[in-house]
Formats: structure tokens, C-alpha cells, sequence
């Protein structure tokens, strides 16, 4: 595990002169960085929001260490976006920057572009700067982690796996940091199904570091995709002690290990890590709201029939986050949110939720890309996430069938955006129109035919009798 924090002197001998004569505020740089790059809080300097306090209380005019902190707090949370304080807090950076210009290499200046763009909402302009950097800077982790988190939001799969491709090379054993790559690179290759050699660099990433929990992650997906849910539950396991180091990823890697549950209907223990798991018993992180919201859904599609358990869960997840109704942004985020008010949500919290969405899309001090999402594919979404709830079957499979191709646009995992798929052949085979039944038995088959092993296809595609039923038609 990297700790060797670097100073002034040793980021100009790697060519990534910053401009802080601060070594103090250099060394934080490298701990916050650190703990971006690792998914993990290192409680020793205060976790991540301490180690920024400290690092920009060192020197302030460090314009570096100012974008770093914008950059976390901005993928963190979809709220910034509408922040008047925190758009202020954006101009500030930029008008700081161009009084220091005369100090700032083309590298830092870039930076805060990319920060300007991410600021707005405007993703793929961001990542473009970024990857603008890593061409003459390919050793420049913020870009990097930078770039891997954008791509992640866009649900730009392809560029994920490319951008880490394109670097890995220039990269070697000496540069602190190095062994992420692994990860990242693994991550990538899972999400365009290349599951051997994803599994072989999130390996590769593991014998470097044993707690890197994002390439532990990778395996995770590796398993998922793969159908192996033993696998993946003996994986996860056995190490448990290792990636339960990292804070941003843990509840999610319990996240992946309640799907492999799932799939073999061991809901007891999916119960166990709802109900005693911190990360799922006390959500705080977007992520934390995001899996709990995603694996109540699920068990309410696989006919789990304790709805009062169920509800209960939902009514406490929606208190838990009844004050980010009105935030809208990033949409693989938000939808999660959209699910828990389809499921429990009052007429009065749809409308608010609604309401509050097309306020945020008609604002235009936003940026146009973001607003532009939730316009084409955001409102429909919505929309057929609370027909679905309200038992509107066939208006859900109207919204949802036409865009099924088009829903990895707004972001997160395969993994994350198959609930999609269960919602919407569930609403086929539940609509009252014969017309949707076949689709969602075509539907179906065509996930039998990617997880052939799938006991959960499987289960769905028996409690519809979807093969009598198709023979039928
Ligand atoms: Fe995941």
C-alpha cells in the first residue's frame, strides 16, 4: 500500500509539477488521491474529507489540490449541480486559477477546465480534457480515476476499458498507485464481457494489493455475468477481511454478494446483510441508498413474499433520503431514488418528484447534456417506474420496451441496469394486452440465451409458464 507520500520535489521528478511550495499540502494531495484511487478512507489523517481540509488548509491558492476536492465532491453527489454555493464555489476556482495563470502549467489549467465542464452536468466535455491530459500525462492519476469515474456516469463502457489500455504502458512498478490500473482496466473488460481477461487483470491488481476492493469488485461482475453465483459467493468470502478495508466499495461488493444469494433464492442470507450489514441497516452514501433501493427491488420481483418486511425497508430507505427529492443529475443515481417512491411513494411524493424533475431540466444555468438526458430518457423512465408501482403494467411496457437499448446511457453497471430488465418483463407478462405477454416471453428467452444458467432466468420464466405460454401464440 502506497504511504511514501509525496512532496514538491517528487512530484516535479515524475513531471507533475504542482504549483504549492507547500510540501505539507503536496503530501495531502498524494494521501486524498490515495484514497480516490483505492476506495478506501485512510482514518489516520481523517478520511477523505479530512485529508482535503488539511490539504487545502495548507495553501489555499493550490489550484491542483482545489480541483482534486471539487472533483470528489462532484462525483459524489448529484446535489452540486444545483448548488448556488457550491456553483460559487466553482467560479471562485476558476477566477483563482486565472489570477494565478502565469504560475499554472498547461496540465493544471486543463484540470480546471475539466472541473468547469463537470461542474455543469456537461460529462462527455469533462472527460474529453481529461483524456486531453493523460496524452502528454499518462501518468497523471486524477486524470485517470477522473476519466474511469465520468465513463462510469455516461455508461460509456468501450472508452472505460480503452482509456486505461491506452496508459498501462507508460506506467511501471515504481509510480506510486500503479497497481489500481488493474482494477480499473478489469472493471472495464467486464463491462464489454470480456470475463477471462477481466478476471485475469482484477487478479493481477489483488497479488499487488490484496485490498484493492475495486479489483475484487471486477471479480465480482466477472462471476455475475458469468452466471456462477458459487463462485462468486466463495470469492467474496474468502476475501471479505481484504476488500472490507475499502469504505466506497464494501457495501456494494455485500451489494454483488446478496445477487449471487439471489440467484440461488438463499433469501436468508440476503436478509441477514439487509438487516445487520451497516452499509444496508444505516445507508448515508448515494451508493449505500442506491444498493439498498436496487436489492429491495429485486426481491420483490423474485416474488419474495413478505411485503410488509419489504415495505417497511422501503419506508425507512425513503425517510433516510426524503430530503434528496428534489436532486436530479446523474440518472442511474436518480432512478434508484424514482424506485423507492414507485414502490412506497405517496401521490403527493411522485407529483414533488416529478415536479422537481422538469424544474431541474428546464434550468438552464445547468448544462445542456445533463438536462438533455433527463429530458429524452429520464422522464420516461420515471414515468414508467411509477406506472409500474401503481400496477399500470402496460403503460410501464410502453415507455420502457421502445428505450431498452438506449438505457445504458445513463450510467452505472450492467449489473446495476439489469433491474431494468427484470421491471420491464415482469410489466410485459403482467400487462393486460396479449401483445406485451409475447413480448416479454421473447424477452425472456432472449435472457435465457445470455444466462443459460441463470436459476433466477429460470424461476421467472416458470412462474409465467413462459413456454406453454409461447408455444400458444
Ligand atoms: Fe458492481
Amino acid at each position: 500500500m502506497h504511504s511514501n507520500w509525496r512532496d514538491c520535489r517528487a512530484w516535479y521528478d515524475e513531471k507533475l509539477p504542482m504549483n504549492t511550495n507547500s510540501n505539507e499540502a503536496s503530501k495531502f494531495y498524494d494521501i486524498c488521491l490515495s484514497q480516490l484511487a483505492g476506495y478506501y478512507e485512510n482514518h489516520q489523517f481523517g478520511g477523505i474529507v479530512g485529508s482535503l481540509t488539511k490539504m487545502t488548509s495548507a495553501d489555499p491558492n493550490f489550484i491542483l489540490g482545489q480541483c482534486l476536492k471539487s472533483g470528489i465532491e462532484l462525483l459524489g453527489t448529484n446535489a452540486t449541480l444545483t448548488s448556488d454555493t457550491y456553483q460559487k464555489s466553482i467560479q471562485d476556482l476558476v477566477a483563482k486559477s486565472e489570477a494565478l495563470a502565469d504560475q499554472l502549467t498547461l496540465r493544471e489549467k486543463l484540470h480546471v477546465r475539466a472541473i468547469q465542464h463537470l461542474a455543469k452536468g456537461d460529462l462527455p466535455e469533462s472527460v474529453t480534457v481529461w483524456e486531453d491530459i493523460l496524452i502528454d500525462h499518462p501518468t497523471d492519476m486524477m486524470a485517470v480515476r477522473m476519466s474511469a469515474g465520468v465513463y462510469f456516469y455516461l455508461g460509456d463502457s468501450i472508452q472505460m476499458r480503452d482509456s486505461i489500455a491506452r496508459i498501462l504502458p507508460k506506467w511501471n512498478q515504481r509510480v506510486p498507485l500503479f497497481n489500481y490500473l488493474y482494477g480499473y482496466y478489469a472493471f472495464g473488460l467486464t463491462q464489454t464481457k470480456e470475463l477471462e481477461k477481466a478476471g485475469k487483470h482484477a487478479k493481477m491488481g489483488i497479488e499487488m494489493n490484496r485490498q484493492d476492493g475495486w479489483a475484487c469488485h471486477a471479480i465480482a461482475h466477472v462471476n455475475e455475468y458469468a452466471s456462477s453465483p458459487d463462485k462468486g459467493i466463495e470469492f467474496l468470502l474468502s476475501t471479505q477481511k481484504d476488500w472490507n478495508y475499502c469504505d466506497f466499495i464494501r457495501g456494494h461488493n455485500y451489494w454483488h454478494l446478496c445477487l449471487f444469494y439471489l440467484e440461488k433464492q438463499e433469501y436468508g442470507n440476503v436478509l441477514d446483510i439487509l438487516d445487520n450489514n451497516e452499509a444496508f441497516l444505516d445507508p448515508k452514501m448515494s451508493i449505500d441508498m442506491i444498493n439498498v433501493s436496487s436489492l429491495l427491488s429485486r426481491l420483490k420481483l423474485d416474488g419474495f413474499n413478505d411485503k410488509e418486511y419489504l415495505r417497511k425497508k422501503f419506508d425507512d430507505l425513503k425517510k433516510k433520503f426524503g430530503d434528496r427529492i428534489d436532486q436530479h443529475g446523474y440518472m442511474y443515481s436518480d432512478f434508484h431514488m424514482a424506485l423507492i417512491y414507485s414502490m412506497v411513494g405517496s401521490e403527493q411524493e411522485k407529483e414533488m418528484y416529478t415536479k422537481s424533475m422538469e424544474e431541474f431540466i428546464g434550468n438552464e444555468s445547468v448544462g445542456h447534456f445533463i438536462r438533455n438526458l433527463n429530458d429524452k430518457l429520464g422522464r420516461k423512465i420515471v414515468k414508467a417506474l411509477f406506472d409500474y408501482g401503481e400496477k399500470n403494467f402496460d403503460k410501464s411496457v410502453d415507455l420502457l420496451y421502445p428505450i431498452r437499448y438506449e438505457l445504458k446511457k445513463i450510467g452505472g453497471s450492467n449489473a446495476q441496469r439489469d433491474i431494468f430488465n427484470l421491471i420491464l418483463i415482469d410489466s410485459c407478462m403482467r400487462s393486460k394486452f396479449e401483445k406485451h405477454n409475447r413480448m416479454g416471453a421473447g424477452l425472456l428467452f432472449e435472457r435465457l440465451a445470455q444466462r443459460d444458467s441463470s436459476p433466477l432466468t429460470n424461476r421467472i420464466a416458470d412462474r409465467f409458464f413462459v413456454h406453454d405460454f409461447y408455444n400458444n401464440f
